[in-house]
């Protein structure tokens, strides 16, 4: 495969909206911002191909053969995220059908269905022609498959929908008994005897059945892939060694990232943090999972310039904060910014959708400015391309995990999957600890400590896999409604929490989910704290506890709990702590193993670091609106400003340096 050699700049490129007399411009505003990589033909088919026997690439020939002279790099897209109205028109049962069994009209984008035949065939002659068309075109660098997968269109209710999943059903249980046992059919009556009989889990009179629900999920997640899967096929038939991928959008329910992360050379995702969010954290996060997916550099193939249109108030990004945020993902093993878009469009939906070039054009606007000196600064980051994150900590991810875990019919809605991660997460980020995040399915022993939060749908053999890191001397911890069923959606008998219940050296009898809006207390080492959202009963089972409920008829049972399991240590927390706890009780877990961050900072700076053969760079991001000086202990090379830097950094708000050691 084609490596990358240049830290990527650029944007999705829509020239095809402008007249031909503002590309000119638009090279010579990208040679101004440092832009050498640009997405095209995202969104062009209805141009691209009038009618079912026509096609016309003379407006695409064109923006590559002018990238090519100005040596802008190419990420061509396939262009199938959008589908002419004329195939709505000609094949109506192409259009996805939502949940109420209506069938979505035309006329904004994504409108297909993923198991249409008419539209896979469809896409995959477009895909053909393109692939034939441009593979060796002098201005390509990567193939993007389709855009943002899922974003509007993650399940479709349709005929043909319900058909493939019997046949996905089919290939999965091989007998409808096998299925039967899998789906607790004997449970309300629901037992099958011909594949025919089953239906999609769309509107029933009350609680689907749960199985069926989270296998719905996956069959939606990998009908989508097999679309995705189809294109890749087609274009490596033509182009065998230039890198192909589709942009996945991060922290994005209905898309299982590791089983697509597997399917594609590189990933990327698609960032769009709220400006009104100070630090906004579940952003920071979607950027070590993406890493995650294939535990390699990725691209941050999206953000905004400054505002976005799509949410009920659009908060511009403030000075200083589109950079911050970008070297953010740089920080977290970025090894591109791109935004979307190139030049904010003059009509369509996305009109009040920053772009980087403003509706003005103005080169002196503080907009292009920032842009065009963050693409000018990034060019002094060539060397970084390629460098690894190296993490100690790990937090299990697992999307089936979240589909079972939201599901209705819990003991609290108020558990999802995003606050229990997220409450972690942001406090390993806060303690400036690296994390990646871990299929069940990978290998642990590489890490020191790991975190499975709500991990409430588990295997065994994740447990046993559990099971042996701890007492071959690893450390873990888990929460509330953590080990609780398998991935049939049942529950492991003998007590709570069953698949983990003897490396926590616990027993649970039952549950006492707290009413929203309710506090109580627990007492711990460091004081009373505050809790929220659950509230259990514990029995010990070997372990100790380390904190006791205070409130109602659990008061004096535990709460927090630790055991020593064989040479390592599994801790238990059973509520949901104040963040001033939780940090006291990450501390003393990364203490026990062994985790220290290699600078220490005042809060709200931020220190990650990424490891290129020996060198390794530290990237120091102040998130706080204040200078910040502190202490590095020596001397270092600065990479952005090329200076050296002894003893003490004073790191203006909202800055960012990177040492090099
Ligand atoms: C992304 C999408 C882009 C654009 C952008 C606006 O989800 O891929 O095409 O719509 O959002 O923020």
């Amino acid at each position: 495969m084609r490596e990358q050699q240049n830290f990527y700049y650029g944007g999705d490129y829509n020239p095809e909206q402008w007249d031909e007399s503002v590309w000119l411009e638009d090279m010579r505003l990208m040679k101004k911002a440092g832009v050498n990589y640009v997405s095209v033909n995202i969104f062009s088919w209805a141009k691209l191909q009038p009618n079912e026997e026509t096609y016309d690439f003379t407006t695409l020939d064109k923006i590559m053969n002018m990238l090519a002279e100005n040596r802008i790099g190419a990420d061509l897209a396939t262009g199938t995220a959008a589908p002419p109205a004329w195939i709505a028109r000609k094949y109506p049962d192409s259009l996805p059908v939502d949940v109420d069994g209506v069938r979505l009209l035309p006329g904004s984008r994504q409108h297909y269905c993923p198991n249409s035949e008419d539209y896979a065939r469809l896409a995959g002659a477009l895909t053909r022609k393109v692939a034939e068309r441009y593979h060796d075109h002098p201005a390509l660098v990567m193939w993007h498959i389709n855009n943002e997968y899922g974003c509007h269109i993650g399940e479709c209710y349709c005929g043909k929908c319900q058909t493939e999943f019997q046949v996905w059903l089919k290939g999965k249980y091989e007998t409808v008994e096998q299925l039967n046992v899998s789906w607790s059919t004997d449970f309300w009556s629901q037992r099958y005897y011909e594949w025919e009989e089953i239906f999609l889990p769309g509107k029933t009179p009350t609680y689907a059945n749960p199985n069926q629900q989270v296998d719905f999920k996956r069959f939606m997640s990998d009908s989508l892939l097999d679309l995705y899967k189809m294109e890749r096929d087609i274009i490596r038939e033509f182009s065998a060694d230039i890198p192909i991928m589709t942009n996945l959008m991060g922290l994005h329910k209905p898309i299982d990232g590791f089983k697509w992360g597997a399917e594609m050379d590189l990933v990327s995702w698609d960032a769009y943090p709220d400006p009104y969010d100070e630090i906004p954290y579940a952003q920071f996060m979607a950027h070590d999972l993406t890493r995650s997916l294939k535990k390699k550099p990725f691209l941050l193939m999206e953000q905004a310039a400054s505002a976005v249109n799509w949410r009920s108030q659009n908060g511009a990004k403030t000075p200083g904060i589109m950079r911050l945020w970008s070297y953010e993902s740089v920080a977290h093993g970025a090894d591109g910014i791109m935004f979307f878009q190139w030049r904010a469009s003059q009509g369509g939906a996305e009109k009040f959708h920053s772009g980087m070039v403003p509706h003005s054009g103005d080169e002196e606007s503080r907009n292009f400015k920032e842009v065009a000196e963050l693409g000018q600064e990034l060019k002094r980051l060539d060397e970084l391309v390629g460098s690894e994150f190296d993490a100690q900590v790990a937090i299990i991810f697992d999307w089936e995990n979240w589909w079972a875990l939201e599901l209705d019919s819990k003991p609290s809605d108020l558990v999802t999957y995003m606050r229990q991660l997220l409450a972690y997460y942001k406090v390993l980020h806060r303690l400036n600890v690296r994390v990646d995040f871990v299929h069940p399915n990978e290998d642990l022993s590489g890490y020191k400590l790991v975190f499975a939060p709500a991990s409430y749908q588990v295997s065994r053999e994740f447990a046993d896999k559990v099971a042996s890191y701890v007492e071959q001397g690893g450390h873990f911890v888990a929460n509330f409604f953590s080990g609780i069923v398998d991935e049939n959606e049942r529950v492991y008998l003998g007590g709570y929490p069953g698949a983990y219940r003897d490396v926590l050296g616990i027993y649970v009898e039952e549950f006492a989910p707290m009413k929203r809006g309710t506090t109580h207390q627990i007492q711990t080492a460091y004081g009373d704290v505050d809790i929220a959202v659950w509230e259990e009963v514990i029995h010990l089972r070997g372990a100790k506890a380390i904190a006791s409920f205070k409130d109602g008829y659990v008061a004096g049972m535990p709460a927090v709990t630790v055991n020593q399991h064989g040479a390592g240590t599994a801790y238990y927390v059973g509520t949901q702590p104040e963040t001033a706890y939780l940090e006291q009780l990450l501390r003393d877990c990364l203490d026990a193993a062994d985790i220290t961050p290699p600078f220490a900072v005042p809060a709200g700076v931020e220190v990650t670091a990424r490891q290129k053969g020996e060198t390794t760079y530290y990237f120091f991001l102040n998130h706080t609106d204040k200078t910040q000086v502190f202490d590095i202990g020596g001397t270092f090379a600065e990479l952005i400003n090329s200076e050296n830097i002894s003893n003490f950094m004073t790191l203006p708000a909202h800055d960012v340096k990177i040492l090099k050691k």
